[in-house]
């Protein structure tokens, strides 16, 4: 774990530290920290993971405070060859309540009008950004592996809806593709969306931005997190709010219905990567037990899917 002493941040930034609160430095290789400084409070992040490099590229070369709602860079600075820090401005507000219908409504049109906007200014981004959905080659060969071991603690029944789902990753593929390419902020969750007293929704967190398919901003939508809307109802209300605000802002309208059955692919997509990650654990033999239970306790979610996406498919 590596920290910044008050002299050389003083130094670095050119101001006096009045106070320095710790927000997050349990991941050993960046830090997040809120600074007073003698007339602001700025935040903080430095560190040398895959993640704040690409935030910091993201920040110095995409995204600006002038065009998006994005707190402003006030200074981006090298350590060391591979170390670098970011002095954002302090949003002050708060994380959306996504249990309240309101708050939805300002983060899903919020998001709709950066995906809308966003579909215009990507055309040189996707090479460097690109995103190349491995989910169902990594299932595949993950299958393949877990066969040889011989081990049958997963169960039949998983299994083969797992490779029900491969039978499809052809057509479920060619839909999320169809959708319009955008910026995707990455990691849509409560805990990167502040709320300001204007009501002003800004979008923090770049760590994991990419060039995708719209629909993959909310391919995670129908999973039972607590930090996105995940009530039937609010679902639907962020799905809609969303694709309103995508279809005044965005180079291509989508219909309903076209939108409903795409983010079914995407959501299908997304459970591969779960699974993909949890049939790993338990080849890796990491905490198998704790892994079957998470992958029983999903299995009748990731029934109901396939049934949909069955229904879907032959109504299509
Ligand atoms: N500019 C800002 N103004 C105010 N608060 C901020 C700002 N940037 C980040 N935060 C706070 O710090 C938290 C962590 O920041 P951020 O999301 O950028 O880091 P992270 O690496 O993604 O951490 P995590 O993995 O916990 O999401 C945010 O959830 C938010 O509460
Ligand atoms: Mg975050």
């Amino acid at each position: 774990m590596f920290s910044l002493s008050n002299i050389d941040l003083e130094n670095l930034i050119n101001d006096r530290i009045i106070r320095r609160d710790i927000i997050d430095d349990t991941k050993g290789e960046r830090v997040i920290e809120k600074v007073s400084l003698t007339n602001k409070k700025v935040l903080i992040k430095y560190g040398r993971d895959a993640g704040i490099l690409n935030e910091v590229k993201v920040y110095e070369n995409i995204i600006c405070a002038e065009k998006d709602p994005v707190p402003k860079l006030l200074i981006s600075k090298k350590l060391d060859n591979d170390t670098r820090l970011m002095v954002l401005e302090w949003i002050e507000g708060v994380h959306p309540d996504f249990s309240d219908s309101n708050d939805i409504n300002l983060v899903f049109s919020s998001l709709g009008k950066w995906a809308g906007a966003w579909s215009y200014r990507i055309d040189n981004l996707q090479k460097e950004y690109e995103e190349t959905l491995p989910n169902f080659k990594v299932l595949h060969s993950t299958l393949q592996e877990y066969e040889k071991t011989e081990n049958n603690c997963i169960g039949k029944e998983i299994i083969n809806l797992l490779n029900k789902c491969l039978n499809y990753s052809e057509e479920v593929l060619e839909v999320i593709n169809k959708s319009p390419l955008t910026l995707d902020p990455g990691d849509i969750s409560l805990h990167n969306f502040i709320i300001d007293s204007s009501e002003k929704v800004f979008f923090i967190d770049f760590e994991s931005t990419k060039v995708k398919p719209m629909i993959m901003l909310l391919e995670h939508l129908g999973e039972d997190y607590e930090s996105i809307p995940h009530t039937l109802t609010n679902i639907r209300l962020a799905m809609q709010t969303f694709l309103n605000d995508w279809n005044k802002a965005a180079k291509e309208s989508i219909g309903w219905e076209e939108f409903e059955y795409c983010q079914l692919c995407a959501r299908v997509y997304y459970k591969i990567g779960k699974y993909n990650y949890w049939i790993k654990r338990i080849l890796q033999g990491k905490n198998v037990q704790e892994t079957m239970g998470w992958i029983k306790n999903d299995e009748h979610q990731m029934q109901e899917l396939l049934e949909v996406l069955d229904k879907r498919y032959l109504h299509y």
